[in-house]
């Protein structure tokens, strides 16, 4: 197995979709992926396999804002992330992450955030695995479920 992890690019769109709907219950549209392609398309990663698209991370860097101002300090968020369900289990989703943590860094990203659902338990294993911590709870983030808040220090 070749995996390479790069950037989005228009062509891996079908195959986003396809996973993208085999993975969450409330799929994200097309325009939706189009439009993080277009705003952030270097956080926006792809794990390929000669031609296949095998799962995706889309992250972004936000600015800490304290009373209205940009604070110096920047923290890197995990928007959303999945993988082919046949290829799961296989490291390709700590694949992505490592990736678009490196990238987070690189733009002087000092810790990486993330929601998941409460029901999520493999998801909740996978980020633990990663070195994320459980630091706080969203209540009715989701229509019909809390949100668990998960982070790790990139320093
Ligand atoms: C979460 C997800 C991205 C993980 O991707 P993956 O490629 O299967 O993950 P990896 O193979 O890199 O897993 C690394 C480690 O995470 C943990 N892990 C991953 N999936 C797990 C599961 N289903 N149950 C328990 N632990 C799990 C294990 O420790 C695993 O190591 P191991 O396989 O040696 O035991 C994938 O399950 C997925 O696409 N889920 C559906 C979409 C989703 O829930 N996204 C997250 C939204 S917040």
């Amino acid at each position: 197995m070749r995996v390479e992890i790069r950037s989005f690019r228009e062509e891996d769109l079908e195959g986003i979709l396809r996973i993208e709907r085999l993975s969450f219950r409330d799929p994200w549209p097309r325009t939706f992926f189009s439009y993080i392609s277009r705003k952030a398309p270097d956080l926006f990663l792809v794990a390929e396999e000669e031609g296949a698209v095998l799962g995706y991370v889309i992250g972004e860097v936000r600015e800490v804002m304290l009373s209205g101002l940009p604070h110096r300090l920047k923290m890197g968020h995990i928007v959303n992330i999945a993988v082919a369900p046949e290829r799961r289990r296989s490291g390709i989703g700590s694949m992505l992450m490592l990736e678009v943590e490196r990238r987070f860094r690189e733009r002087k990203a000092t810790r990486s955030t993330l929601e998941v659902r409460e029901s999520n338990s493999a998801a909740r294993s996978f980020y633990k695995n990663l070195g994320y911590e459980e630091t706080g709870r969203v209540r009715a983030y989701y229509l019909d479920e809390d949100a668990i808040i998960m982070t790790k220090n990139l320093a």
